[in-house]
């Protein structure tokens, strides 16, 4: 029996009934047009299922593979990738109009120990492409010049952004700053390829483990999915062994089954369980799985997780299998970029400018992450006077129980999901640039030190504890999402929104250069990312006029203050 039906058999039962609630309003959304965060997945997921990645040794080797590969079904897109290991590696992604095509196609790949490194065989969607042997390889090529049509072949710079010098030329060439708001987000952003490959490594994993967990679901997660990731940005993935939810006729022939799986009791609590799985899961990931490398586990964090390389992909992916409320949460801030289209935008250029300015790091410590920045400007739209995005208790109170999810551990994140019904209209007509200049000027001015940022609520209120920096988790309130941010790096934070408000302003002022000199200067934007040797307060219209240096200012606040301790950030709720 699943840890849920343990739980609450009608919990399960009730789960079932707004899944298929779900589905059905899901299928209204379809007719409006617009796939919600479920349809979206889920056609992601099936599109996975019909995909397959063949390692080739160039992209001249397109035409051949195209051919063979055709014998096993239609093939209706093909993409072109490479990943820098030691020497160039090339690889086609191959996607078939049917998951029974790409699972014949995976059912005919033969092992073959010379060429496969003696490694166990593995069923996965990772292929290789081997030269032709003997007659059946002239025989191959006979074939193929006679059958010579294929499909146009997209190459895609799959796995790396664009470079700073290619993205500064593209950002000068810009007619504004509106305009290079734009461009940034259009060039920086996770492309197709960049989606489609995440949710083929996630479904490497369930398809690894589907034998002996039938049910297993690995569903991504985070900026991969929520529309906030850029190029390059890591996988994050939830794994639950009771994930897959009952939709197919089979499905519901299951849940009405008399006969109920055997299962093994928990032998620990909760959280050591779940701890013990994922040692195992990862030390099979790590001796089996193709592609998989670099395993790491951090299993006592408060989300415990398996961090791991792809090397066919390109990709870093952080794997947890208890962090249900990461879904939903990234679910709110997928419907918060589709409720207004100035609303990514502006969060990839706060993103760019705080790793410019160093706020944000790759590693995990006392600094602000990604996701408490993408909750700032949430919030910054949300408290507007004519504001941008409802506050998240409107779309709780617009849900109907269609809308009804609660997670296994109970935490309810039920919130409407259909946008109509919050009926929820902005009416500011402001400019990105303008956006952004406020965003700037309101955390200017934010009282960091009383106040906490509620985007429940819309507005900020009395901080609950004495946190640097108090931002309350959405989906579970008595948590603060910026808990790992020290007081140093919040004041930083305060000192750069006043820089970039002071810079933005006189770029602003200053958009008075001719067409030639934007194409030989920095302007703009390009000026907001510029990296200062040292943060310095500017003199503005809100701040007395005095240079300070940072060092000046921690050193006068934080003399005998403790450092605090690194902070992992998946600790940081
Ligand atoms: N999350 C959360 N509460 C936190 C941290 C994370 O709910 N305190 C959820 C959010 O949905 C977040 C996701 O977990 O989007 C993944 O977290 P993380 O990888 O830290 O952020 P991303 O949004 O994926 O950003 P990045 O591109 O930096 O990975
Ligand atoms: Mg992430």
């Amino acid at each position: 029996m699943n840890t849920l039906m343990r739980l609450s058999p009608q919990l399960h039962h009730w789960r079932t009934y707004c899944i298929k609630q779900c589905a059905a309003a899901g299928t209204e959304a379809a007719a409006r047009g617009k796939p919600n965060y479920e349809e979206f997945i889920d056609s992601r997921q099936q599109q996975a299922q019909r995909s397959i990645v063949v390692q080739v040794s160039s992209e001249k080797s397109y035409n051949e593979l195209y051919n063979y590969c055709s014998r096993f079904g239609r093939i209706v897109t093909v993409q072109h990738y490479s990943v820098q290991h030691e020497d160039e590696l090339h690889y086609m992604l191959l996607e078939y109009a049917s998951a029974g095509e790409a699972s014949a196609a995976i059912s005919s790949s033969a092992y073959n120990a010379e060429l496969s490194g003696s490694g166990v065989p593995v069923r996965s969607p990772f292929l290789w492409f081997r030269a032709p042997t003997g007659g059946a390889g002239r025989r191959g090529q006979a074939k193929l010049a006679a059958n010579q049509k294929t499909l146009a072949l997209h190459t895609v710079n799959g796995t790396r952004s664009l470079s700073h010098e290619a993205l500064k030329e593209l950002l000068r060439g810009a007619a504004g700053i509106d305009q290079q708001l734009n461009l940034l987000y259009e060039q920086t952003r996770l492309n197709e390829l960049g989606v489609r490959m995440r949710f083929i490594a996630a479904l490497q994993v369930e398809q690894a483990i589907s034998g002996m967990f039938p049910d297993a679901l690995a569903q991504p997660f985070g900026s991969s999915v929520n529309g906030f990731g850029k190029m390059g940005c890591d996988l994050d993935l939830i794994l639950r062994f009771d994930g897959k939810t009952p939709g197919t006729d089979q499905d519901s022939q299951r849940e009405a089954s008399r006969l109920i799986y055997h299962t093994k009791e928990n032998l620990s609590n909760g959280r050591s369980q779940t701890q013990r799985q994922m040692e195992c899961i990862g030390d099979m990931l790590h001796l089996f799985l193709p592609g998989v490398c670099h395993v790491r586990r951090i299993l006592q964090a408060r989300v415990p997780i398996i961090k791991y390389h792809h090397e066919h992909l390109d990709l870093e992916i952080d794997l947890s299998m208890s962090n249900l409320t990461g879904f939903f949460m990234s679910e709110l801030l997928y419907m918060f970029g589709e409720m207004d289209p100035r609303v990514r935008p502006l969060t990839f250029c706060v993103r760019r400018w705080a790793q410019s300015c160093g706020l944000t790091n790759p590693s995990p410590g006392r600094w602000i992450t990604n996701f408490s920045l993408t909750c700032l400007v949430m919030f910054f739209l949300q408290q507007m006077r004519q504001p941008i995005l409802p506050s998240i208790g409107a779309m709780v109170k617009a849900a109907n129980t269609a809308d009804i999810r609660v997670t296994e551990d109970g935490i309810n994140c039920t919130f409407a999901r259909d946008m109509e019904r919050v009926r929820f209209q902005s009416r500011n007509t402001s400019s990105l640039s303008e956006l952004l200049l406020q965003f700037f000027e309101f955390y200017s001015q934010f009282d960091f030190h009383n106040r906490a940022i509620s985007l429940n609520e819309g507005r900020a209120l009395a901080k609950p504890d004495h946190s640097a920096m108090y931002i309350v988790n959405p989906l579970e309130q008595l948590l603060n999402v910026s808990k790992n941010v020290s007081l140093e790096e919040c004041e930083r934070l305060r000192i750069e929104v006043r820089n970039a408000a002071w810079m933005l302003e006189s770029e602003v002022e200053n958009a008075t250069l001719s067409e030639s000199e934007r194409r030989e200067q920095s302007w703009g934007l390009l000026n907001l990312f510029k990296h200062p040797e040292k943060s310095v307060i500017r003199p503005n219209m809100f701040f007395k006029p005095r240079m300070v240096e940072v060092s000046d200012l921690f050193d006068k606040s934080q003399t005998s203050a403790p450092t605090p301790p690194p902070v992992n950030y998946k600790n940081s709720t």
